[in-house]
């Protein structure tokens, strides 16, 4: 059943149109989210949806999966048995992608075993028109492509596409408003993701997330604390505050809020533990580190991309601040909080980088000594303003860069780590080990990944774990009483 033509449903996306910001205040829905009855479609049947990239995605996974369920569907493990199958993508670098075509393709098979399936794509990488495109070209098996900002609109969407002979293509590039009570199914029943604020107005010149994912529109700040309460009640031990510059928090909403405000009215919930992310150097105020350094339950791990330690570089990411001022931002946060484990994110070969400008990003991670790093090889992204940009750098010198930089990231990690040995870390005890049934495993207050012998009986507790070694990613240790 390969669908041809093309609906009334046919709403393609434009960078152009999503690059644009209008000065208007968000706009929230409060409406009890209720389905007339012809969108029940979903009884007897199953879904399964196969999540890429990061962890907006991951909670946009929780909402589709929460609308899917009020349809009437339910989750299947067995992708081959699924009547419908979604792939919610990431469209931050190319080999993201490269991934996401290869998925596309394996879906054809599943056609053979089950006629009727519907395939959708929707995530981040549709909200490109040159990617939707590609897969009306390359993919006519593919029934159903929606954007990040039509994730309300499913039932309509799959009833449209049962209904019609036709694909159905739904992708605004405008972001909408901000919805509250759309239903969620959370994949994790001790740690919960929580939205804080939506898009991301930073246009730095290689990212493709401000036109993925629109302008920036915070939730009311009673919202975000009524549902922090909620998942406290409900035996939640953890939750992670999202956004992708949590310090613009409250900006668009102008009721004299902001970050730092929120932080403090969640760690009053007396949740047991609250994470954030990401947070961009820039804006990053004093009293959200007094708030932190006030309050227990708000965790003792700042995530924050530095992308080059090359003042020339930053300038052209447009990211906001140089070296020094990052490494004085850095230098406080490690003064102010002295148990506080820092990670960050770093881009090796952005268009014409030296070896010199190159070497200003090893220097920083030698001189920062940061707990972890996520590394990245620039990858250009059709639309943004690096793309443009023509680059002189082979792709062997970049990985031979990146191979220096892991190097060098690698040995910061074990550093860092090793000072924890003979220390105690309050671990909340997620399961099992993956490797051995006999280890559990779990995350300290630092965000480390600890394995330990012990009972299952364990699992959902936090438990006080004494370290006994140090490797660069993970650590071990024995329960203490
Ligand atoms: N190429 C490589 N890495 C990128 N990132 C974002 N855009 C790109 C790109 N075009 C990285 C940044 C960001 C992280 C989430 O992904 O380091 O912080
Ligand atoms: Fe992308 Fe920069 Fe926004 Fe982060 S702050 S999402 S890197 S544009």
């Amino acid at each position: 059943m390969n669908k041809k033509d093309y609906s009334e449903y046919f709403v393609k996306p434009s960078l152009k149109e999503a690059v644009k910001r209008t000065k208007t205040t968000t706009e929230i829905v409060k409406d009890e989210y209720k389905l007339d009855e012809k969108y029940l479609l979903g009884k007897d049947k199953t879904y399964f949806i196969r999540t890429f990239g990061c962890q907006a995605n991951l909670r946009d996974e929780e909402t589709i999966a929460g609308i899917l369920e009020l349809m009437g569907y339910t989750k299947s493990e067995d992708i081959t048995k699924s009547d419908i199958i979604l792939l919610n993508t990431c469209a931050v670098r190319e080999n993201a992608e490269e991934r996401v075509f290869g998925e596309v393709g394996h879906l054809k098979a599943i056609r053979q075993i089950n006629p009727d399936v519907i395939f959708g794509v929707c995530g981040c990488m549709v909200q490109q028109e040159s990617i939707v495109e590609e897969i009306l070209k390359r993919a006519p098996h593919i029934d159903l492509i929606f954007g990040t900002h039509n994730i309300n609109r499913l039932p309509e969407l799959i009833y449209q596409t049962y209904m019609s002979k036709e694909r159905v293509v739904e992708v605004f590039s405008k972001e909408g408003e901000v919805y509250e009570n759309l239903p969620v199914k959370r994949n994790d029943s001790l740690k919960a993701w929580v939205n804080i604020m939506y898009g991301c107005d930073k246009f730095c010149t290689y990212c493709i997330v401000p036109y993925t994912r629109g302008k920036e529109r915070s939730r009311l700040l009673a919202d975000i604390i009524e549902e922090v309460k909620c998942l406290k009640e409900q035996g939640y031990k953890e939750v992670t505050l999202l956004g992708q510059n949590v310090n613009a928090y409250g900006k668009d909403l102008k009721l004299g809020y902001d970050f730092a405000t929120l932080l403090e009215e969640c760690a009053k919930t007396g949740i047991e533990r609250i994470r954030f992310t990401t947070s961009h150097p820039w804006n990053f105020t004093d009293r959200m580190v007094d708030v932190i350094a006030k309050y227990d339950n708000i965790m003792n791990h700042i995530h924050l991309p530095i992308q080059s330690g090359s003042d020339e570089i930053l300038r052209k990411m447009a990211r906001r601040y140089t070296y020094a001022e990052y490494k004085e931002l850095y230098n406080k946060l490690r003064d102010t909080l002295p148990n506080c484990s820092i990670t960050t994110d770093i881009i090796v070969g952005f268009p014409n980088e030296t070896e010199e400008q190159f070497q200003k990003t090893l220097d920083a991670v030698n001189e920062l000594e940061y707990d972890s790093a996520f590394t990245f090889i620039y990858s250009p992204r059709e639309g943004t303003p690096a793309a443009k940009m023509v680059d002189n750098v082979p792709m062997e010198v970049k990985k031979e860069r990146f191979n220096r930089l892991v190097e060098a990231v690698t040995r910061s990690a074990k550093k860092r780590n090793e000072a924890y040995v003979g220390k105690v870390l309050k671990v909340l005890v997620e399961g099992p080990s993956k490797k051995n049934e006999d280890v559990l495993s779990g995350y300290s207050e630092e965000n480390k990944l600890v394995n330990f012998k012990g009972s299952k009986d364990l699992v959902g507790k936090i438990v006080n774990v004494k370290i006994t070694l140090a490797k660069s990613w993970t650590l071990e240790g024995e329960a203490i009483e």
